[in-house]
Protein backbone atom coordinates (compact mmCIF):
# COMPACT_ATOMS: atom_id res chain seq x y z
CA UNK A 1 0.00 0.00 0.00
CA UNK A 2 1.10 3.15 -1.00
CA UNK A 3 2.44 5.82 1.92
CA UNK A 4 0.03 7.09 4.47
CA UNK A 5 -2.47 10.19 3.50
CA UNK A 6 -2.22 12.88 5.98
CA UNK A 7 -5.47 14.36 6.73
CA UNK A 8 -6.36 17.13 8.62
CA UNK A 9 -9.53 17.45 10.04
CA UNK A 10 -10.41 21.14 11.26
CA UNK A 11 -14.19 20.73 12.23
CA UNK A 12 -14.83 24.28 13.46
CA UNK A 13 -17.99 25.78 15.34
CA UNK A 14 -21.52 25.15 15.08
CA UNK A 15 -22.77 22.10 13.15
CA UNK A 16 -18.93 21.77 11.95
CA UNK A 17 -17.71 19.17 14.15
CA UNK A 18 -20.98 16.85 13.77
CA UNK A 19 -20.66 17.10 10.09
CA UNK A 20 -17.23 16.50 9.90
CA UNK A 21 -17.32 13.71 11.76
CA UNK A 22 -19.65 11.91 9.66
CA UNK A 23 -17.12 12.14 6.75
CA UNK A 24 -14.34 11.19 8.85
CA UNK A 25 -15.71 7.71 8.39
CA UNK A 26 -15.74 7.31 5.39
CA UNK A 27 -12.24 8.10 5.45
CA UNK A 28 -12.29 4.98 8.05
CA UNK A 29 -13.65 3.21 6.20
CA UNK A 30 -11.66 3.15 2.97
CA UNK A 31 -8.67 2.68 5.65
CA UNK A 32 -10.44 -0.38 6.65
CA UNK A 33 -11.01 -1.66 3.08
CA UNK A 34 -6.90 -1.00 2.71
CA UNK A 35 -8.01 1.20 -0.29
CA UNK A 36 -5.61 3.76 0.97
CA UNK A 37 -4.30 4.41 4.20
CA UNK A 38 -4.85 7.69 5.73
CA UNK A 39 -3.06 9.55 8.92
CA UNK A 40 -5.69 11.92 10.02
CA UNK A 41 -5.24 14.49 12.96
CA UNK A 42 -7.67 17.02 14.20
CA UNK A 43 -7.47 20.77 15.06
CA UNK A 44 -9.08 24.26 16.07
CA UNK A 45 -9.97 26.76 13.53
CA UNK A 46 -12.83 29.81 13.70
CA UNK A 47 -14.83 30.56 17.68
CA UNK A 48 -13.51 26.85 18.52
CA UNK A 49 -9.49 28.37 18.01
CA UNK A 50 -10.37 31.56 19.41
CA UNK A 51 -11.64 29.84 22.56
CA UNK A 52 -8.90 28.03 23.49
CA UNK A 53 -5.67 30.01 22.08
CA UNK A 54 -7.28 33.44 21.58
CA UNK A 55 -6.75 33.54 17.90
CA UNK A 56 -8.79 32.20 15.03
CA UNK A 57 -5.96 29.69 13.71
CA UNK A 58 -2.57 28.92 16.06
CA UNK A 59 0.40 29.26 13.59
CA UNK A 60 0.65 25.71 15.10
CA UNK A 61 -2.51 24.36 13.28
CA UNK A 62 -1.32 26.15 10.17
CA UNK A 63 1.80 24.78 10.18
CA UNK A 64 0.00 21.02 10.35
CA UNK A 65 -2.17 22.27 7.41
CA UNK A 66 0.50 22.95 5.27
CA UNK A 67 2.47 19.78 5.87
CA UNK A 68 -0.91 17.92 5.18
CA UNK A 69 -2.04 16.63 1.69
CA UNK A 70 -5.25 17.97 2.48
CA UNK A 71 -7.55 19.23 4.89
CA UNK A 72 -11.21 18.65 5.58
CA UNK A 73 -12.81 21.95 7.14
CA UNK A 74 -16.39 22.25 8.62
CA UNK A 75 -17.52 26.12 9.28
CA UNK A 76 -16.48 28.83 10.81
CA UNK A 77 -18.28 31.37 12.88
CA UNK A 78 -21.48 31.98 15.05
CA UNK A 79 -22.92 34.97 17.33
CA UNK A 80 -20.90 34.16 20.34
CA UNK A 81 -17.57 35.36 18.47
CA UNK A 82 -19.81 38.24 16.28
CA UNK A 83 -18.72 41.03 18.25
CA UNK A 84 -15.35 40.54 18.22
CA UNK A 85 -12.85 42.69 15.89
CA UNK A 86 -12.76 42.16 12.36
CA UNK A 87 -8.89 40.71 12.66
CA UNK A 88 -9.95 38.48 15.09
CA UNK A 89 -13.67 37.43 14.14
CA UNK A 90 -13.47 33.26 13.41
CA UNK A 91 -13.72 33.80 9.35
CA UNK A 92 -10.21 35.44 9.58
CA UNK A 93 -9.16 31.46 10.48
CA UNK A 94 -10.33 30.05 7.05
CA UNK A 95 -9.39 33.06 5.55
CA UNK A 96 -5.79 33.08 6.42
CA UNK A 97 -5.95 29.16 5.70
CA UNK A 98 -6.92 30.34 1.88
CA UNK A 99 -4.50 32.74 1.98
CA UNK A 100 -0.93 30.72 3.53
CA UNK A 101 -1.59 27.52 1.75
CA UNK A 102 -2.60 30.04 -1.73
CA UNK A 103 -5.63 28.17 -2.47
CA UNK A 104 -6.38 30.18 -5.20
CA UNK A 105 -8.89 28.04 -7.24
CA UNK A 106 -12.63 27.14 -5.64
CA UNK A 107 -14.10 24.21 -7.34
CA UNK A 108 -18.24 25.22 -5.81
CA UNK A 109 -19.93 22.25 -7.94
CA UNK A 110 -23.85 22.87 -8.02
CA UNK A 111 -26.18 20.17 -9.39
CA UNK A 112 -29.48 18.52 -8.39
CA UNK A 113 -30.28 15.18 -7.25
CA UNK A 114 -33.36 13.72 -8.90
CA UNK A 115 -34.51 13.00 -5.63
CA UNK A 116 -34.12 16.48 -4.43
CA UNK A 117 -35.64 18.23 -7.46
CA UNK A 118 -38.83 19.11 -5.62
CA UNK A 119 -36.53 20.66 -3.12
CA UNK A 120 -35.75 23.63 -5.41
CA UNK A 121 -37.97 26.60 -4.58
CA UNK A 122 -37.63 27.11 -9.16
CA UNK A 123 -39.51 25.14 -11.30
CA UNK A 124 -38.51 21.49 -11.62
CA UNK A 125 -38.43 22.04 -15.20
CA UNK A 126 -35.68 25.43 -14.76
CA UNK A 127 -33.54 22.62 -12.24
CA UNK A 128 -33.91 19.22 -13.05
CA UNK A 129 -30.85 17.61 -14.39
CA UNK A 130 -28.60 20.59 -13.24
CA UNK A 131 -25.22 20.14 -12.87
CA UNK A 132 -22.54 23.15 -13.04
CA UNK A 133 -19.10 24.61 -11.44
CA UNK A 134 -18.80 27.85 -10.43
CA UNK A 135 -14.61 28.16 -9.79
CA UNK A 136 -14.34 31.00 -7.81
CA UNK A 137 -10.72 33.05 -7.37
CA UNK A 138 -10.19 32.95 -3.73
CA UNK A 139 -6.75 34.79 -2.32
CA UNK A 140 -7.22 37.76 -4.62
CA UNK A 141 -9.36 40.59 -5.30
CA UNK A 142 -11.12 43.13 -2.79
CA UNK A 143 -10.92 40.35 -0.06
CA UNK A 144 -7.77 40.86 0.40
CA UNK A 145 -6.51 43.91 -1.51
CA UNK A 146 -4.64 46.79 -0.69
CA UNK A 147 -5.44 49.54 0.74
CA UNK A 148 -8.42 48.61 2.88
CA UNK A 149 -9.46 50.12 5.93
CA UNK A 150 -11.95 52.67 8.00
CA UNK A 151 -10.25 56.00 8.65
CA UNK A 152 -11.32 59.06 9.67
CA UNK A 153 -11.73 62.05 8.31
CA UNK A 154 -11.05 65.70 8.97
CA UNK A 155 -14.80 66.53 9.18
CA UNK A 156 -15.16 64.04 11.71
CA UNK A 157 -16.74 61.43 9.89
CA UNK A 158 -15.21 58.32 8.60
CA UNK A 159 -13.97 56.52 5.16
CA UNK A 160 -14.10 52.66 4.80
CA UNK A 161 -11.90 51.59 1.81
CA UNK A 162 -11.37 47.95 -0.06
CA UNK A 163 -9.50 47.48 -3.44
CA UNK A 164 -10.43 45.54 -6.18
CA UNK A 165 -6.90 44.12 -7.60
CA UNK A 166 -5.92 41.35 -9.49
CA UNK A 167 -2.71 41.01 -11.89
CA UNK A 168 -1.93 38.94 -14.59
CA UNK A 169 -0.84 35.88 -12.96
CA UNK A 170 -3.43 35.30 -10.84
CA UNK A 171 -6.48 35.68 -12.95
CA UNK A 172 -4.37 33.11 -15.72
CA UNK A 173 -3.55 30.97 -12.92
CA UNK A 174 -7.27 30.32 -11.91
CA UNK A 175 -8.55 30.28 -15.34
CA UNK A 176 -6.14 27.94 -16.90
CA UNK A 177 -7.66 25.58 -14.11
CA UNK A 178 -11.08 26.29 -15.32
CA UNK A 179 -10.22 25.56 -18.78
CA UNK A 180 -8.86 22.15 -17.99
CA UNK A 181 -11.99 21.22 -16.18
CA UNK A 182 -14.45 22.29 -18.80
CA UNK A 183 -12.62 20.25 -21.25
CA UNK A 184 -13.09 17.36 -19.00
CA UNK A 185 -16.93 18.27 -18.96
CA UNK A 186 -18.42 19.91 -21.84
CA UNK A 187 -16.10 22.41 -23.17
CA UNK A 188 -17.44 25.34 -22.39
CA UNK A 189 -16.94 28.03 -20.00
CA UNK A 190 -18.46 31.17 -19.01
CA UNK A 191 -16.13 33.68 -17.75
CA UNK A 192 -17.91 36.08 -15.57
CA UNK A 193 -16.36 40.07 -14.14
CA UNK A 194 -17.82 43.52 -14.51
CA UNK A 195 -15.55 44.90 -17.58
CA UNK A 196 -18.49 47.33 -18.30
CA UNK A 197 -17.36 49.16 -15.04
CA UNK A 198 -14.29 47.97 -13.44
CA UNK A 199 -10.56 48.05 -14.96
CA UNK A 200 -9.72 44.81 -12.87
CA UNK A 201 -12.80 43.37 -14.99
CA UNK A 202 -11.36 44.34 -17.97
CA UNK A 203 -8.35 42.65 -17.64
CA UNK A 204 -10.19 39.52 -16.35
CA UNK A 205 -11.88 39.91 -19.71
CA UNK A 206 -8.43 40.37 -22.11
CA UNK A 207 -6.84 37.48 -19.95
CA UNK A 208 -8.73 34.77 -19.98
CA UNK A 209 -9.72 35.33 -23.24
CA UNK A 210 -6.10 35.26 -24.10
CA UNK A 211 -5.57 32.40 -22.54
CA UNK A 212 -8.11 30.46 -24.80
CA UNK A 213 -6.70 31.74 -27.72
CA UNK A 214 -3.20 30.13 -26.98
CA UNK A 215 -3.88 27.27 -25.14
CA UNK A 216 -7.74 26.45 -25.09
CA UNK A 217 -9.28 26.87 -28.39
CA UNK A 218 -11.68 23.85 -27.77
CA UNK A 219 -13.19 24.71 -25.34
CA UNK A 220 -16.18 27.74 -25.83
CA UNK A 221 -15.47 30.71 -24.49
CA UNK A 222 -18.31 33.71 -23.35
CA UNK A 223 -18.13 36.72 -21.11
CA UNK A 224 -21.01 37.69 -18.96
CA UNK A 225 -21.44 40.27 -16.89
CA UNK A 226 -21.55 39.84 -13.24
CA UNK A 227 -25.30 41.17 -12.95
CA UNK A 228 -26.38 39.52 -15.72
CA UNK A 229 -25.27 36.42 -14.56
CA UNK A 230 -27.40 36.52 -11.47
CA UNK A 231 -30.16 37.30 -13.63
CA UNK A 232 -29.39 34.05 -15.93
CA UNK A 233 -28.65 31.44 -12.57
CA UNK A 234 -32.13 31.71 -11.97
CA UNK A 235 -33.92 32.63 -15.18
CA UNK A 236 -32.07 29.15 -17.38
CA UNK A 237 -28.95 27.93 -14.87
CA UNK A 238 -28.35 24.61 -17.27
CA UNK A 239 -27.25 27.51 -19.91
CA UNK A 240 -23.96 27.12 -17.69
CA UNK A 241 -21.43 24.41 -17.18
CA UNK A 242 -18.02 25.94 -16.47
CA UNK A 243 -18.12 29.37 -15.00
CA UNK A 244 -14.85 31.02 -13.49
CA UNK A 245 -14.87 34.69 -11.86
CA UNK A 246 -13.52 36.22 -9.18
CA UNK A 247 -12.82 36.47 -5.38
CA UNK A 248 -16.23 38.63 -4.66
CA UNK A 249 -18.25 37.85 -7.56
CA UNK A 250 -17.63 34.04 -7.02
CA UNK A 251 -18.82 34.24 -3.55
CA UNK A 252 -22.29 35.94 -4.39
CA UNK A 253 -22.67 33.84 -7.26
CA UNK A 254 -21.87 30.35 -5.60
CA UNK A 255 -24.55 30.97 -3.05
CA UNK A 256 -27.00 32.09 -5.57
CA UNK A 257 -26.44 28.97 -7.57
CA UNK A 258 -26.15 26.66 -4.69
CA UNK A 259 -29.97 27.46 -3.86
CA UNK A 260 -30.79 26.67 -7.09
CA UNK A 261 -30.22 22.92 -6.20
CA UNK A 262 -32.81 23.44 -3.28
CA UNK A 263 -30.31 22.91 -0.06
CA UNK A 264 -26.88 24.38 0.48
CA UNK A 265 -26.39 21.61 3.25
CA UNK A 266 -26.16 19.51 0.00
CA UNK A 267 -23.18 21.10 -1.51
CA UNK A 268 -19.27 20.38 -1.09
CA UNK A 269 -16.46 22.68 -2.48
CA UNK A 270 -12.44 22.42 -2.97
CA UNK A 271 -9.92 25.29 -2.59
CA UNK A 272 -6.97 24.02 -4.90
CA UNK A 273 -3.52 25.76 -4.90
CA UNK A 274 -1.10 25.51 -7.54
CA UNK A 275 0.69 21.99 -8.22
CA UNK A 276 4.13 21.32 -6.68
CA UNK A 277 7.07 19.61 -8.20
CA UNK A 278 5.21 16.05 -8.29
CA UNK A 279 1.58 17.40 -9.69
CA UNK A 280 0.55 17.42 -6.06
CA UNK A 281 -1.66 20.69 -5.12
CA UNK A 282 -2.22 22.13 -1.66
CA UNK A 283 -6.03 21.43 -0.81
CA UNK A 284 -8.76 22.36 1.68
CA UNK A 285 -12.43 20.98 1.41
CA UNK A 286 -15.97 22.09 2.94
CA UNK A 287 -19.41 22.25 2.67
CA UNK A 288 -20.58 25.58 1.31
CA UNK A 289 -23.13 25.67 4.18
CA UNK A 290 -22.37 27.73 7.40
CA UNK A 291 -21.93 26.76 11.26
CA UNK A 292 -25.69 26.99 10.93
CA UNK A 293 -25.52 28.01 15.16
CA UNK A 294 -29.58 27.46 15.78
CA UNK A 295 -29.50 23.43 15.11
CA UNK A 296 -25.67 22.87 16.38
CA UNK A 297 -24.99 20.15 18.52
CA UNK A 298 -28.57 18.71 18.47
CA UNK A 299 -27.37 15.84 15.69
CA UNK A 300 -30.05 17.73 13.06
CA UNK A 301 -27.68 18.72 10.75
CA UNK A 302 -27.52 17.57 7.01
CA UNK A 303 -24.01 15.78 6.70
CA UNK A 304 -24.06 15.08 3.24
CA UNK A 305 -21.89 18.35 2.22
CA UNK A 306 -19.36 17.57 4.21
CA UNK A 307 -19.29 13.40 3.01
CA UNK A 308 -19.44 14.98 -0.69
CA UNK A 309 -17.05 17.31 -0.15
CA UNK A 310 -14.51 14.15 1.21
CA UNK A 311 -15.40 12.43 -2.18
CA UNK A 312 -13.91 15.52 -3.97
CA UNK A 313 -10.88 15.28 -1.61
CA UNK A 314 -10.46 11.61 -2.83
CA UNK A 315 -10.70 12.84 -6.28
CA UNK A 316 -8.66 16.15 -6.26
CA UNK A 317 -5.96 15.34 -3.68
CA UNK A 318 -5.83 11.16 -3.97
CA UNK A 319 -6.44 10.54 -7.35
CA UNK A 320 -8.91 7.48 -5.91
CA UNK A 321 -11.77 8.95 -8.48
CA UNK A 322 -13.48 5.28 -8.65
CA UNK A 323 -14.04 5.27 -4.65
CA UNK A 324 -15.05 9.06 -4.96
CA UNK A 325 -17.82 8.10 -7.42
CA UNK A 326 -19.08 5.36 -4.98
CA UNK A 327 -18.95 7.76 -2.26
CA UNK A 328 -21.62 9.72 -4.52
CA UNK A 329 -23.70 6.91 -5.43
CA UNK A 330 -23.76 6.06 -1.62
CA UNK A 331 -25.98 9.81 -1.25
CA UNK A 332 -27.32 9.10 -4.25
CA UNK A 333 -28.96 5.77 -3.25
CA UNK A 334 -29.56 7.01 0.46
CA UNK A 335 -31.92 9.75 -0.58
CA UNK A 336 -33.17 7.73 -3.12
CA UNK A 337 -34.30 5.66 0.04
CA UNK A 338 -36.22 8.74 1.07
CA UNK A 339 -33.77 9.12 4.02
CA UNK A 340 -33.70 13.15 4.74
CA UNK A 341 -32.55 15.29 7.30
CA UNK A 342 -34.69 18.07 8.34
CA UNK A 343 -33.00 21.09 5.88
CA UNK A 344 -34.16 18.61 2.89
CA UNK A 345 -37.30 16.95 4.49
CA UNK A 346 -40.39 16.27 2.13
CA UNK A 347 -43.65 14.54 2.58
CA UNK A 348 -43.52 11.28 2.77
CA UNK A 349 -39.81 11.00 3.25
CA UNK A 350 -38.39 9.24 6.60
CA UNK A 351 -36.49 11.86 8.99
CA UNK A 352 -33.64 11.20 9.95
CA UNK A 353 -30.28 12.52 12.21
CA UNK A 354 -27.01 13.33 11.39
CA UNK A 355 -25.55 10.43 12.88
CA UNK A 356 -28.49 8.16 11.41
CA UNK A 357 -27.64 9.75 7.44
CA UNK A 358 -23.98 8.91 8.29
CA UNK A 359 -25.19 5.15 9.25
CA UNK A 360 -26.97 5.42 5.86
CA UNK A 361 -24.12 6.47 3.71
CA UNK A 362 -21.89 4.02 4.93
CA UNK A 363 -24.17 0.91 4.67
CA UNK A 364 -25.12 1.83 0.85
CA UNK A 365 -21.21 2.21 0.46
CA UNK A 366 -20.64 -0.80 1.77
CA UNK A 367 -23.44 -1.87 -0.95
CA UNK A 368 -21.56 -0.76 -3.45
CA UNK A 369 -18.37 -1.42 -3.15
C1 LIG B 1 -17.69 31.46 1.73
C2 LIG B 1 -18.01 32.29 2.93
C3 LIG B 1 -16.74 33.04 3.33
C4 LIG B 1 -16.41 34.00 2.21
C5 LIG B 1 -16.81 33.74 4.69
C6 LIG B 1 -17.20 32.79 5.80
C7 LIG B 1 -15.52 34.44 5.02
O1 LIG B 1 -19.07 33.13 2.67
O2 LIG B 1 -16.80 30.59 1.81
O3 LIG B 1 -18.33 31.65 0.69
O4 LIG B 1 -16.95 35.11 2.14
O5 LIG B 1 -15.57 33.63 1.39
MG1 LIG C 1 -19.99 32.84 0.79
Amino acid sequence: MPSNKKVLLLPGDGIGPEVTHQAARILEYFDKKRIASFDVKEGLVGGAAIDKDSTPVTDATMRIAMESDAVLLGAVGGPKWDSLPFSQKPERGLLRLRKDMELFANLRPAFVFDALVGASTLKREVVEGLDMLIIRELTGGVYFGEPRGITNLPDGSRKGVNTQVYTTAEIVRVARIAFELARKRKRRLCSVEKANVMESGVLWREEVQKLHDSEFKDVELSHMYADNCAMQLVRNPKQFDVIVTDNLFGDILSDCAAMLTGSLGMLPSASLGAPDKSGVRKALYEPVHGSAPDIAGKNLANPLASILSLAMMLRYSFDLDAEAKLVERAVESTLGQGLRTGDIMQASMKRVATIEMGDAVLRELAKLA
